[in-house]
């Protein structure tokens, strides 16, 4: 990008960027997620660094965040709030706790791992054991005071079970049930919906009106021990959270403690699995190290302490630029249009294609070569193109056309009415023989080991397979004729097709690459078999016998297994019926 283009493009994204904020902050509303924005900064953070001379002082990067509105009382904080450095990482975790025990080598010291509430940090004043403060973090230095809707919180005791005084920081959140119930209302009241629960609990927060912030449900639970009378001071991060307990302050349960870093890493991962099954949203897991004497003299740098760090979940969107579109054909001939990306790391990834879906789909979300995209990537699913940043746009962006040939053999295609998928209708097409004995070999169906992508379409371009069966008859000499195989390679590939031939039924059907027969269908199927034909033993049955009473199965049978549509019968029957 030469210094006019970065100049352009970084003004496009601060009016977004500035835009975006001002929906979030003033307005609590999101437009797009909060993973958006980040990925947009991130994009303007390098684009600046790079050209240090477009850097201006009205740009997004250069504020510091405050949220002080003006609207409540600035009351300073006892103890100053510091913020937490992110890590993404197994990785930077492991990092970490290297660069911990490099700082105190002789420390005995163990880890405290807390699942990390997505809410508002607050901070509360007890004076001989009665609440006469609380704050919101502000700028760290200076908060507001909300000690008018925070004691509305009906988990948080006005009175501590000892008289002392006493200064605690911790999270006010919300379920994920009552930000529900709260947008409800919002809405039957034509008020603008909260993005997500974080905001939401900001919002119930700072209001003017205690009794609106009573009505949201809110939660606290504490996790940091400031000023205090204690006549016990706790010597560990898990005792200060005992302490909170025994006073009466709610704490998270869900905290434990580690002495082996990899076993926090394993409690990261379980819990990065977990979350979505929660009552409350969590966005990371706040690692400590649990021993005080330590965590004095680790200490702080600038900004964090070097004690403890945020692992932050993988966002599972971001923000990339479209470089080209592209159209693939798959296994059963389905056009998909995919779109080829400027490289970008989502969700523990770098991703640099994401699906299109379809034509229709394709048409619906308008997307251009050279716009930045909204990509998203949940779980094992394949990357998807969410939506376009239309504001984004400069006007070079070329529009696809959707081939009416198959990209791969130049043949016919079809769409019938009222699918979304368009076909290509040559049995014979390359590309499909391709994708199916791939399909074939792969993990969940054959499974045979170093029969990758590239060999397979060797194989095919040279002739040496034209049907899958065809796989159980290569030779070495076949192996050997193809680029980069030698001695070694080929008679590794040529054992592990022989381990394949052990396979089970429910792989084997899977194997076949009937439309509309997933791995979960191909073990009804698989069971259906065995039962019916194979005296429920399914280690004895026969292939080939159930292989041949499987090619006459009448469509009236299949229709009544459980989990199987009519198209799924329909299918399997059709399949059997060709010659
Ligand atoms: S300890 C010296 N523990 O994360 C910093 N913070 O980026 C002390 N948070 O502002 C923070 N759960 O709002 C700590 N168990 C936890 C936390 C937690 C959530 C928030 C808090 C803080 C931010 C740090």
């Amino acid at each position: 990008m030469n210094r006019s283009e970065a100049r352009s493009r970084i003004e496009s994204l601060k009016t977004e960027i500035k835009r975006l904020n001002y929906q979030y902050f003033t307005l609590d509303r999101n437009e797009f997620s909060e993973e958006v924005r980040d990925s947009l900064k991130k994009e303007l953070v390098r684009l600046e660094s790079e050209f240090p001379g477009l850097v201006t002082p009205d740009s997004p990067t250069q504020r510091v965040g405050s949220a002080l509105s003006g609207r409540f009382k600035k009351v300073a904080h006892i103890t100053p709030k510091k913020s937490l450095a992110d890590v993404f990482s197994s990785e930077e975790i492991v990092e970490w706790s290297e660069r911990v025990t490099k700082f105190l080598p002789n420390e005995k010291m163990t880890f405290i791992a807390e699942p990390k509430m997505d809410g508002l940090n607050i901070t509360v004043h007890y004076e001989k054991g009665k609440l006469i403060r609380a704050l919101t973090r502000g700028n760290g230095v200076e908060g507001e005071d909300v000690t008018h809707t925070v004691r509305t919180i009906e988990s948080l005791p006005l009175e501590l079970e000892m008289p002392i005084g006493l200064e605690a920081s911790g999270e006010v959140f919300l379920s994920k049930e009552s930000f529900e119930h709260i947008n409800l209302e919002q809405e039957k009241n034509e008020k603008p919906l909260f993005a997500n629960p974080r905001n939401a609990a900001a919002g119930s927060v700072r209001q003017l009106d205690p009794a609106v912030s009573a009505s949201r449900n809110l939660n606290i639970f504490f996790y940091e021990l400031g000023r205090n009378t204690l006549k016990d001071l706790p010597s560990t991060q898990e005792q200060v959270l005992k302490t909170f307990h025994a006073l009466g302050l709610p704490i998270n349960p869900t905290y434990k403690v580690f002495s082996s870093i990899d076993d926090v890493v394993k409690f990261c991962g379980e819990w990065g699995a977990k979350r979505e099954k929660l009552a409350f949203e969590i966005d990371g897991i706040v690692l400590k190290i649990n021993e005080k004497s330590a965590q004095e003299k680790l200490g702080f740098t600038a900004k964090t302490p070097r004690w403890a760090v945020a692992y932050k979940f993988a966002p599972k969107q971001a923000t990339t630029h479209v470089l080209d579109i592209i159209v693939q054909v798959g296994r059963t001939g389905a056009l998909t249009p995919v779109a080829v990306l400027d490289p970008v790391f989502v969700a523990g990834s770098t991703v640099s294609r994401a699906t299109l879906h379809n034509e229709d789909d394709l048409e619906r979300k308008d997307v251009r070569v050279g716009d930045t995209v909204v990509i998203q990537k949940a779980g094992d699913v394949i990357p998807e193109v969410v939506e376009v940043m239309k504001n984004l746009r400069t006007g070079v962006e070329k529009k696809f056309h959707f081939p009416k040939k198959c990209p791969a053999c130049g043949g016919a295609v079809e769409k019938p009415e009222g699918e979304a998928i368009t076909r290509c209708v040559n049995s014979g097409c390359f590309a499909q023989e391709r994708e199916h004995f791939i399909h074939f070999v792969s993990k969940h169906a054959f499974d045979i080991e170093g029969l990758g992508e590239k060999v397979v379409s060797g194989l095919v371009e040279e002739g040496f397979v034209s049907d899958p069966a065809d796989i159980f008859s290569l030779t070495s000499d076949d192996f050997l004729s193809l680029p980069l195989f030698k001695e070694k390679r080929t008679s590794n590939l040529l054992s592990s097709i022989e381990k394949s031939k052990d396979v089970t039924l429910s792989r084997f059907i899977f194997a076949l690459g009937i439309r509309h027969i997933g791995e979960e269908i191909s073990q009804s199927l698989a069971r259906y078999f065995t039962d019916h034909y194979g005296n429920g033993r399914s280690a004895s049955f026969e292939m080939g016998k159930l292989i041949e009473l499987m090619s006459h199965v009448k469509f009236e049978d299949l229709d009544n297994i459980d989990g199987f549509g009519g198209k799924v019968a329909q299918s399997v029957v059709e399949w059997f019926s060709h010659k």
